[in-house]
């Protein structure tokens, strides 16, 4: 039986704007240009599954993951194209990571040395992964050519790509920032490894957006997630491309009070009716990830107008001042539909709102749904 019988509430995730989006990506970069989509954390909260395997038939030739569990979650489902797997991983995933054909994104020598101990003797392809000044995961540049020889000496392991992270994309192409720097350390790992035919790939949205808008094309390839999802990422230059939100969270009101001035809401009496008031009791709450930080601060869309939410958040439960919806639009009852995320009647709150509202970035806010909001797909 299908979960929507039991539950208002669900998130809708439009296959068809995604694919727009990674056909729109893809297109900044030449022709066989590497363009990895990045489905690590259920897709950014999609759901990775149906995600991964419609980048797939839309001709993703490489699908990145961060968890080994991804990666093997992903061939469950059948998905067939090549995963790069950017999380390090320890001795006994090493398996699971050769049984799932999990391309691995190495960035230290006891990665490597794991990899030599693999039994078989087949051919491995492997990504190298460089720390240009993130200082997350990566060999030092200083290694490259130490890396180089290692290689040299080992043909079973064919190098398939070349990765760098940038602390800040929005600046790749622009003289100042950080990017800079960064590509030109980037560049000097890449000469180690010359006269070898791989990708170098360093673009997350950000960067790719800015590069493109500034250069007119993509130096290197690129790992877009952020902007694949619909959210225009943070940009120096306006990007030239309109990306479309895949994802929308809605609801439904179960229940209405009618409240008299003094009155209070929710845990702690955080709000108080200043006026005769219509609050509407929305069966969304912080474990669905809709955060207890939009206490008295976040807005929903009914009816096309924003209502901002009313006390605090619940765990599965938020209330919403629905007054000035009611005195503009007429009566408001039970079933009326509440967008948390998305298009309603032509208005919209999109995820970055909703990062504002708790001080943070719309990847948390995005990942922050939880399991029990189902997805329904649009295809
Ligand atoms: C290594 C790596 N590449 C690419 C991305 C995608 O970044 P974005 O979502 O900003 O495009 C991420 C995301 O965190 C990442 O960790």
């Amino acid at each position: 039986m299908s979960r929507r019988l039991h539950r208002q509430t669900y998130a809708e995730v439009d296959l068809l704007k995604l694919e727009r989006n990674f056909r729109a990506l893809r297109g900044l970069s030449p022709a066989g240009g590497f363009c990895c989509p990045m489905v690590k954390a259920n897709a950014y909260g999609h759901g990775d599954v149906e995600v991964a395997a419609r980048l797939e038939l839309s001709g993703a030739r490489h699908i990145g993951v961060g968890l080994v569990e991804e990666g093997v979650r992903l061939r469950e489902a059948g998905v067939k194209a090549p995963l790069l797997l950017f999380g390090a991983f320890e001795g006994p995933s090493l398996e699971a990571v050769l049984a799932n054909a999990l391309t691995p994104v190495i960035g230290d020598w006891d990665g490597l040395a794991l990899l030599e101990k693999s039994a078989s003797g087949d051919a491995f392809k492997l990504h190298l992964k460089f720390n240009t000044g993130m200082n997350r995961l990566g060999f030092g540049v200083d290694q490259a050519p130490r890396l180089r020889a290692w290689l040299d000496a080992r043909p079973r392991f064919r190098l398939e790509g070349v990765a760098t992270h940038l602390l800040r994309g929005e600046d790749a192409g622009f003289d100042d920032g950080d990017s800079r720097g960064q590509l030109e350390r980037f560049e000097e790992a890449l000469a180690a490894f010359r006269g070898l035919e791989f990708f170098p790939h360093a673009l997350n949205s950000s960067a790719a957006v800015a590069m493109h808008a500034r250069e007119g094309r993509l130096r290197y390839g690129m790992r877009p997630g952020l902007a694949l999802y619909g959210i225009t990422p943070a940009s120096r230059e306006a990007p030239k491309l309109g990306f479309e939100p895949v994802l929308s969270f809605r609801s439904r009101v179960v229940a209405t009070r009618r409240l008299r001035p003094g009155e209070k809401v929710s845990y702690d009496g955080l709000w108080t009716a200043k006026r005769p008031s219509l609050v509407g009791v929305v069966p969304v709450g912080y474990a669905d990830g809709f955060q207890r930080l939009f206490s008295n601060t976040g807005e929903v869309l009914c009816r096309g107008r924003r209502a901002r939410v009313a006390g605090a958040v619940c765990m599965d439960y938020f209330m919403v001042d629905l007054t000035d919806v009611e005195a503009a639009t007429g009566e408001v009852g039970n079933g009326e539909e509440i967008a948390l995320i998305g298009e309603q009647s032509g208005a919209e709150i999109g995820a970055v709102e909703l990062a504002r509202w708790a001080s943070t970035i719309p990847y948390e806010v995005l990942t922050r749904l939880s399991e029990r909001v189902p997805r329904h797909y649009v295809r």
